[in-house]
């Protein structure tokens, strides 16, 4: 990249890219110096063993953080207030020294256990490790975590990390959160959909408790929305961070930002000292294209180079391997998504690339499509992103975007989760916590009216709550699947139909990323291994013909490669299948089949009609297109599917849009098998479907059991 913008500053010497210095980072103090009276003995306080040397040395480095000066004005405002609020810059020791003051603290603080909320489970699980070697314990004793699939904790726990949607999910049991004397809600700046969620609920319990005690943090937050939300609550800024970053920014846009970032990470690894880089990316498909491409180049310039990706599908222990130190003179690069944006310190990381975009979930409820669309991040994120380098040494940002994009393009802050989701989830669970009154529930920003009627109309259709808005059996049954009530529709479905254990595999199946593959160099092949799957149905009996030869394989990795499976996401499947079906069999949902005799494929797609009836589409006059029934919507059969002929009725999982609007995982349905299991939407004599659907469904009466 060559500088032709006379206008801007040269960058340093060293700098790569055209890039302008936009600031420095703010004062350094480290020269604070240590707290005389916090010196502690030789023996620790909480387990009463003799601390390590390493205790002492990491020690050193906590009373120079700038979250450590602060530790008693921290102390006494969660102390005197119920709630309060605190803001310190990224890298301040917020996460990892916070509620070791507090438990030290002693008094009502300690009297039960901390928890400390994480939006990512990444985040949770590092910062847990960490806090335990600060504490010199083991991790899982009195300091632990706890993410889906993975509770790392124990009586003895005492210091708790967990994603906020842990924290939501134990709710159902605990509504009180007795377990609890002190609640952090860490990185609430993110707004995800279950901190906001916990907020409300949160006030709730804080007036039936009033020794609890909750504590927002952030690096980046309109502090005044949030003290206002917790009715006029204090707040402390913790200032000053411990190491600089240098933040760059490009000269003009990059139209191709994967093509830029590969770019300048490739730059910096050839030009810049030692130092591991993090370079944030937008999905899984993007992130494994440039690390490709960086090892290969690094290969061809003779860099040592390690390249790891991070995004959230990696099972938990490939997302591990990007914390331990590359070996000596090898440079560590980290390709990943936003979850690697907030709370992470992953020692080693000096520069960060940042194009300033991110997958973003968004749901439209009058088409009821939810589409994940490339979109800017917001400043709030920028900052973030910055604040992951210099955190164990001084470092640099690397912004693909210019300062007026970041000025002028950027909004202020994240736009939160809860106005741009589809609600039937979080109504679902918000009654399964006793929530019935919706519309006054305090959210601190409420969603549309149309998106919870949306919701609470859906649920109504899936028979999750009755005429009064209650939760029904079956609603309560669903409240406890980890997933969307229309797959907890179809498992409670198929637990009455006797096909459980089918239906549980095709839902972990679409709940991976695709388990077929198809390298770019053996795609035929490929094509045809998957063809022997292939079920005359459609897509979800194919799923399931996949998953039960896996699994009834003796060589799971050799069936995978012989037959162009992702070992990782059968894997992943398989891991998913177990958690569902130990729910099922906890509350006893088995129940004995009405309908033994049936065909297994007719129960499996009665089950997912149950769930999916709203998601069907009927082919057009031309026989060349389908409408959706709920939206009349034109849309295609996705070309990867496997079924290979164009049935009058289709289901379908999911609506992807690109060149045009297509049903991905679709399956045939006879229209009478739509009669006879959903006829409250589909018999003719009642139904509001337009006139070309009246007329199959007429057709088909007869031969149906209405
Ligand atoms: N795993 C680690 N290895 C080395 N140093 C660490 C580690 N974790 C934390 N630190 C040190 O502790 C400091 C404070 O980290 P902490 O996560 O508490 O900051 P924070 O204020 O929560 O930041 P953020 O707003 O980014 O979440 C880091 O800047 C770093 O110097
Ligand atoms: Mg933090």
């Amino acid at each position: 990249m060559r500088d032709t913008n006379s206008r801007s500053r040269s960058p340093p010497a060293q700098t790569p890219g055209p890039f302008q210095v936009k600031k420095k980072g703010g004062a350094a103090t480290a020269a604070s110096g240590c707290d005389v009276d916090a010196e502690p003995g030789d023996k620790s306080w909480l387990t009463g063993q003799p601390y390590s040397k390493r205790f002492f040395e990491i020690l050193k480095a906590r009373r120079r953080l700038p979250c450590w000066e602060m530790r008693k004005e921290v102390v006494k405002m969660v102390r005197e207030n119920q709630s309060s609020v605190l803001i310190g810059e990224t890298g301040s020791g917020k996460t990892t020294q916070v509620a070791q003051f507090l438990l030290a603290a002693g008094g009502d603080l300690g009297s039960g256990s901390i928890a400390v909320t994480q939006p990512r489970r990444v985040a949770a699980m590092s910062v847990a490790a960490r806090v335990a070697q600060e504490m010199d314990v083991e991790l899982g004793q009195e300091v632990g975590y706890n993410i889906r699939f993975e509770d790392v904790t124990s009586e003895k726990t005492r210091i708790k990390f967990m994603t906020d949607g842990m924290l939501l999910r134990e709710c159902q049991t605990d509504p009180l959160m007795s377990k609890y004397s002190v609640i952090i809600l860490d990185e609430a700046h993110e707004r995800t959909l279950a901190t906001d969620i916990l907020f409300g609920l949160l006030k709730e319990v804080l007036q039936k408790r009033p020794e609890l005690r909750c504590l927002v943090m952030s690096a980046t937050l309109e502090a005044e929305k949030f003290q206002d939300y917790w009715s006029g609550a204090p707040l402390l800024r913790v200032p000053g961070r411990m190491f600089p970053v240098e933040t760059f920014f490009t000269l003009r846009p990059e139209k191709d930002y994967v093509a830029a970032a590969v770019e300048v990470c490739c730059m910096i690894n050839q030009q810049e000292p030692p130092g591991d880089i993090l370079c944030f990316l937008c999905g899984e498909e993007e992130i494994e294209t440039a690390c490709f491409e960086i090892e290969t180049r690094a290969g061809e310039s003779g860099c040592s180079t390690m390249v790891l990706p991070l995004y959230s599908s990696l099972p938990m222990n490939q997302q591990r391997r990007v914390f331990p130190p590359a070996p000596e003179g090898t440079r560590k690069i980290i390709i990943a998504t936003n979850i690697a944006e907030t709370s992470l310190t992953i020692d080693g990381v000096v520069y960060v690339v940042d194009p300033g975009l991110f997958k973003q979930m968004l749901y439209n409820p009058r088409t009821h499509v939810e589409s994940l669309l490339v979109s800017p991040i917001s400043r709030a994120s920028a900052q973030q992103r910055a604040g992951r380098a210099g955190r164990t040494r001084p470092g640099k940002c690397f912004r693909l975007y210019t300062p007026e994009t970041f000025e002028k393009e950027l909004p202020e802050s994240t736009y939160p989760e809860i106005i741009r989701s589809n609600l039937s989830s979080v109504v679902i669970s918000l009654k399964k916590l006793g929530v019935d009154d919706l519309v006054h529930f305090d959210f601190m920003e409420p969603p549309s009216p149309e998106s919870m009627m949306r919701a609470l109309e859906m649920l109504h259709f899936l028979g999750a709550i009755d005429d009064e808005g209650d939760l029904t059996d079956a609603g309560k049954a669903m409240a406890d699947f980890p997933v969307d009530p229309h797959l907890s529709k179809t498992i409670v479905a198929a637990c009455s139909r006797g096909c459980v254990s089918e239906v549980l595999a095709i839902i972990a199946m679409l709940s991976v990323p695709p388990p077929f593959s198809r390298p770019r160099h053996a795609q035929k092949a490929a094509d045809r291994a998957h063809r022997n799957f292939a079920s005359g149905y459609g897509d979800h009996l194919s799923l399931l013909t996949a998953y039960s030869q896996y699994s009834n394989n003796g060589s799971k990795a050799d069936y995978c490669h012989e037959h162009f499976l992702s070992e990782r996401n059968m894997k992943q499947a398989e891991n998913v299948r177990r958690q569902l079906a130990g729910i099922v069999r906890s509350r006893g949902l088995e129940k004995e089949s009405t309908e033994k005799n049936g065909m297994i494929t007719t129960n499996v797609r009665k089950s997912f009609i149950e769930g999916f009836f709203m998601q069907c589409a009927h082919i057009d006059q031309g026989g060349k297109n389908y409408m959706t029934v709920r939206d009349q919507q034109m849309v295609a059969i996705h070309p990867s599917s496997f079924l290979q002929h164009k049935p009058e009725w289709v289901m379908y999982h999911e609506t992807v849009v690109t060149d045009r609007c297509y049903m991905r995982n679709v399956t045939a349905i006879p229209a009478e098998m739509l009669i006879e299991v959903a006829p409250q939407f589909y018999h003719p004599d009642t139904c509001k479907l337009n006139e070309q659907a009246q007329k199959i469904l007429q057709r088909a009466l007869p031969r149906s059991k209405r």
